[in-house]
């Protein structure tokens, strides 16, 4: 029997508890086209996200993470269900408005970097800020800061092809950090860095989480990325296979396991 006051008994703990909420996907569906027929890279996934969590999507290549990340921010829109930010429905705007709302509100590292070419480092990092016509000022030094702890000073200057993918890693992710996002997506941001970078990278994340609060959804095939988190979501075939808390494992090989043995538990239902 249940005695507690339910906090969404009343429309103001409703809201209460709907201001807490960062991202919520509801019945989440992406089909794409496939052969004569339909293949769902995603399905009815529903997924909450409070604000000033950690949480790490993991799962194996063609799960589905890029397209849960890529509809999160508003880049492709579902075949069905919803997408909340900061309790907008983000598929309710017109494109203008939710490119606006994406450039103010989310910070999008691709996994693919998507660094604009003609463009240098430091230039692709504050395009963001210039395309909403910020200054950049006021923010440059906290920016500095975050440039050296992600060891991209030395490569301001240089263009994204004289870069290395390790080092146009680190770009994007400090351009996916620059507008100060409420919520940062980031798309496998260590998958082209060695074990020491990546290290350094999971640092980086865990401080803005911890000390200022940033919201992150991180996609990782790597278990020892993926224990920084607080949570881990496991997909499996576009759908949620496991949501564990990371304070069950004791290091990443106890994750390591428990995400070998989820993948493999899912491949013999097949
Ligand atoms: N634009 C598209 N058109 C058709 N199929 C697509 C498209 N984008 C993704 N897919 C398919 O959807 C599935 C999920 O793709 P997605 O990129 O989300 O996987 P992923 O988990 O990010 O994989 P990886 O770890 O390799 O990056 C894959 O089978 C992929 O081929
Ligand atoms: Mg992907």
């Amino acid at each position: 029997m249940n005695v507690g006051i339910s906090k969404t008994n009343n429309s103001v703990g409703a809201a209460a508890d709907a201001a807490e909420i960062a991202v919520k996907t509801t019945a989440l569906t992406k089909k794409y086209r496939r052969g004569d027929g339909e293949f769902a890279a995603l399905s009815n996934v529903d997924l909450t996200i409070k604000r000033g969590e950690f949480v790490a999507i993991m799962g194996a290549s063609g799960s589905g993470k890029s397209t849960l990340l890529h509809l999160i921010a508003g880049l492709t829109r579902p075949t069905s269900g919803s997408v909340e930010v900061e309790g907008k429905r983000i598929f309710d705007c017109g494109d203008r408005e939710l490119t606006i709302f994406r450039r103010r509100r989310l910070g999008v590292v691709f996994q693919n970097y998507n660094l604009i070419p003609h463009l240098t480092a430091e230039e692709n990092i504050l395009f963001p800020l210039r395309a909403d016509g910020r200054d950049v000022a006021p923010t440059l030094e906290k920016m500095r800061e975050l440039w050296t702890e992600l060891e991209i000073l030395q490569q301001l200057r240089q263009y994204p092809d004289s870069l290395s993918g390790g080092q146009q890693q680190r770009v994007a992710l400090a351009r996916g950090l620059c507008a100060d996002p409420a919520v940062l997506l980031a798309d496998e941001p260590t998958g082209n860095l060695d074990w020491t970078s990546g290290q350094n990278v999971c640092r980086v994340l865990n401080k803005l989480n911890r000390e200022e609060g940033r919201t992150i959804a991180l996609v990782t095939h790597e278990p020892a990325v993926a224990v920084w988190a607080r949570r881990v979501v496991v997909l499996r075939d576009g759908e949620i296979a496991a949501d564990l808390p990371t304070s069950e494992f004791a290091d990443a090989s106890a994750l390591a396991s428990r995400y070998q043995e989820i993948v493999r538990r899912e491949s013999a239902n097949v």
